[in-house]
């Protein structure tokens, strides 16, 4: 199969599609990859990595579009790349369909195959092309935390593992899923006291066993997260229930009950975040105050660390490109019930429910 990696053109995305060795693994299968000049550049690959790994470098978009059956990305197509998708091309990317009608009806009109990432679905319902992410942003809240809890940027001059003689910060985990858990185990690992509170008894169990002895968990309420908050320093949202906008746990009269310069970070902001007071914030201006309170919401929290983001997302994604490439999508799809979740607009029809419904369209049963 002839596939395409072209550049990511959104805004400030600098990851890709494939690494280098997710085309040695393409072309030692007799695929033919198209990787557009400088790629790969944002994450840290070069042309010439990927001309050492059997791909063709083409100067532009226009040509990666042309020739491949099958394009591999990150982001979904904006606007630019609308005309360029054509028939009967398969597309693998985020596509996150719902939030744009513009994108899914231009997609419907392509009359391509929209296999979109975000909804590849394991058999116990876990979203195996999302973890990875949150997994990155789990890991940098902690990064992000610590940093605005530094006196020059407003936060409470407070360093998270403290020094001998002197306490560590308290943190406090909101969510103990993916986000939560990474996020607790950097925080105890920096030597900070940390709570992680959850809904969910299976998992606060399961979290009570595996986590550092600096780590408590606790059931998450209303009550306990009032009585927590006087004393924390670093606060991490990372709440989600699938399908539903995040509950908002931090009200905007809880921020009076924290001390100046305690920091809050909302990785839920992409659910509309847990915090009353969240608005989405760029890496260009990631922070804001409300009531001495320092909120970080980035909504693309992976996209500033692209080389990180690339490497663990194609991680997960290159099987399944092995296997569209080899079977091509139909065989593919009709063999793993995982990559068919996956398949969202397919010849000019939607084939998953919820994205027909977001936008009273018609829904065809695949
Ligand atoms: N900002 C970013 O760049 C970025 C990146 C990746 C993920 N995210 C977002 O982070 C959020 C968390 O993702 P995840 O993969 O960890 O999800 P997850 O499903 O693995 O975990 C969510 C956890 O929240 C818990 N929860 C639900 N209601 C709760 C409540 N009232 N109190 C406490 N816990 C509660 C659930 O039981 C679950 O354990 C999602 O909204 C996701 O989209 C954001």
């Amino acid at each position: 199969m002839k596939i395409g990696v072209p550049i990511e053109i959104k805004n400030n995305e600098n990851r890709v599609g494939m690494t280098p060795s997710g085309v040695f693994e393409l072309t030692k299968r007799n695929h033919e990859v198209y990787v557009q000049k400088n790629a790969g550049f944002g994450s840290g690959f070069f042309d010439q990595d990927y001309i050492d790994a059997g791909a063709t470098i083409l100067e532009t978009i226009e040509e990666v579009y042309e020739v491949a059956e099958m394009i591999v990305k990150v982001k979904e197509p904006i606007e630019q790349e609308y005309s360029l998708i054509k028939k009967d091309q398969v597309v693998f990317t985020y596509f996150h369909f719902a939030s744009s009608e513009a994108l899914t009806k231009a997609m419907i009109d392509s009359e391509s195959v929209c296999i979109a990432y975000e909804t590849v679905e394991d058999a116990d319902g876990s979203l195996p092309l999302l973890v990875p992410m949150s997994e990155v942003a789990g890991r940098m809240s902690i990064q992000q935390g610590a940093k605005y809890l530094e006196k020059p940027i407003k936060g409470r001059g407070i360093l998270l593992g403290g020094v001998p003689g002197v306490k560590p910060a308290n943190v406090l985990v909101l969510g103990g899923g993916i986000v939560g858990i990474q996020a607790a185990k950097m925080a105890a690992g920096l030597g900070a006291n940390v709570t992680i509170m959850d809904i969910n008894m299976k998992q606060l169990r399961y979290i009570a066993d595996i986590m550092p002895a600096n780590v408590n968990t606790e059931f998450s309420s209303e009550y306990n997260i009032r009585k927590h908050l006087p004393k924390t320093d670093l606060v991490i949202g990372g709440v989600l229930i699938k399908g539903a906008k995040a509950p908002k746990l931090i009200t905007k009269d809880m921020l009076k009950d924290m001390r100046p310069g305690t920091v809050i970070v909302d990785v839920a902001v992409d659910q509309g975040g847990c915090f009353e007071t969240t608005h989405a914030t760029t890496h260009q201006d990631p922070t804001y105050i409300i009531d001495d309170v320092v909120h970080y919401c980035v909504a693309n929290m992976p996209g500033a660390v692209p080389y990180t983001s690339t490497v663990a997302l194609t991680n997960v994604t290159l099987p399944y490109v092995i296997k569209l490439a080899n079977e091509g999508w139909e065989q593919a799809c009709a063999n793993s019930a995982s990559l068919a979740k996956g398949l969202n607009v397919v010849k000019g029809d939607i084939v998953y429910k919820e994205i027909a419904e977001a936008f009273g369209l018609e829904f065809l049963a695949s």
